[in-house]
């Protein structure tokens, strides 16, 4: 696993094709806390294996700051993954901190990735276990093995849906997947969401949503979402930096919450620390420890963004 990116946040993951010189150059200027570059969908067949060298040139030239830095490679039925893997990874350098897989089916497609990957490592002089893997469910076959693919590898940190491809795999009547998005019990991707939120969860993985494909429509994009935001997702994929810039402000916990949950650890330390009580009035809310462990968690969330309380 990868030690610097394993904890740090993911509200927005950009996407940049690995193909064009032009996207390569500007992905380091968007505010993003994630940038993976492409090797695989967004990348034509006839560009697979040039793009490899460009992916490496911009790893390691261009000024990534500290956010996480992924490169997506070709899913285990192409010809192209060991490939990827050896020269991205082989030639990268330690910049590099995950690889992303797409379309992942079952546990031994990690298990493999992961050997593969520790072959590279002692190959190219990186640390074992240095590059993490994210692990994307886009199929209904991995969707079915998602809990066994979540705790395959030490080395995985994130579960990604992929919705443009699940629909595709499930056979679901949309030509693009912001069709689907509906709110409540309507969303068909509720069972979805759940089952891999719950996998994450079980294995402490960041949990992250796909992409939005009406990339001008930003109202559009947080209404979508606020949905996956509100299961408890940590992030979501950025098509634009300008996506980006909503996914930031979606994913983050907003100062009057993050200020509210500060106030709810103080009044739950003060009741048991000093009032001996397990439960306590706050305002018109009875709470209790699951309401700290909630606001615990709201607080962590907030520090990992850069908040700062305000109220105190
Ligand atoms: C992303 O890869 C998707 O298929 O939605
Ligand atoms: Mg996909």
């Amino acid at each position: 696993m990868s030690l610097r990116s394993r904890h740090l946040p993911r509200r927005s993951c950009l996407s940049t094709p690995g193909s064009s010189d032009r996207f390569l150059a500007k992905a380091p200027t968007a505010t993003t806390d994630f940038s993976f570059l492409d090797l695989e969908d967004s990348v034509a067949p006839n560009e697979k294996i040039g793009a490899r060298a460009k992916v490496v040139s911009a790893i390691r030239n261009l000024e990534w700051d500290d956010r996480v830095l992924c490169v997506r490679v070709n899913a285990w039925d192409t010809p192209w993954t060991y490939g990827d893997v050896i020269e991205v990874v082989g030639n990268a350098g330690a910049r590099l901190d995950e690889i992303m897989m797409p379309k992942v089916q079952r546990a031994s497609d990690v298990v493999a990735m992961d050997l593969l990957l520790t072959q590279v490592e002692k190959n190219s002089g990186l640390e074992i276990g240095h590059i993490g893997i994210e692990a994307q469910i886009e199929t209904a076959q991995g969707l079915i093995n998602v809990e066994a693919i979540c705790a395959a590898s030490p080395r995985i940190e994130s579960i990604v849906f992929g919705p443009a491809d699940f629909a595709a795999s499930i056979g679901m009547p949309v030509t693009t997947i912001d069709e689907t998005i509906h709110d409540g019990p309507s969303n068909p991707f509720s069972y979805v969401f759940a089952k891999i939120l719950m996998a994450g969860r079980a294995n402490g993985l960041h949990v992250i949503d796909g992409p939005f494909l009406k990339v001008r429509d930003l109202d559009a994009l947080r209404y979508a979402a606020a949905i996956s935001a509100s299961y408890g997702f940590d992030g979501k994929w950025a098509l634009t930096p300008d996506q980006a810039l909503v996914l930031n402000e979606v994913y983050s916990p907003g100062q009057a919450l993050f200020d509210k949950s500060w106030d709810i650890l103080d009044a739950y330390q003060v009741a048991t620390e000093h009032d001996h009580t397990g439960a306590l009035m706050f305002g018109d809310e009875m709470i209790d420890e699951a309401s700290a462990k909630i606001a615990q968690s709201f607080v962590a969330r907030g520090h990992r963004s850069g908040m700062q309380r305000t109220n105190k």
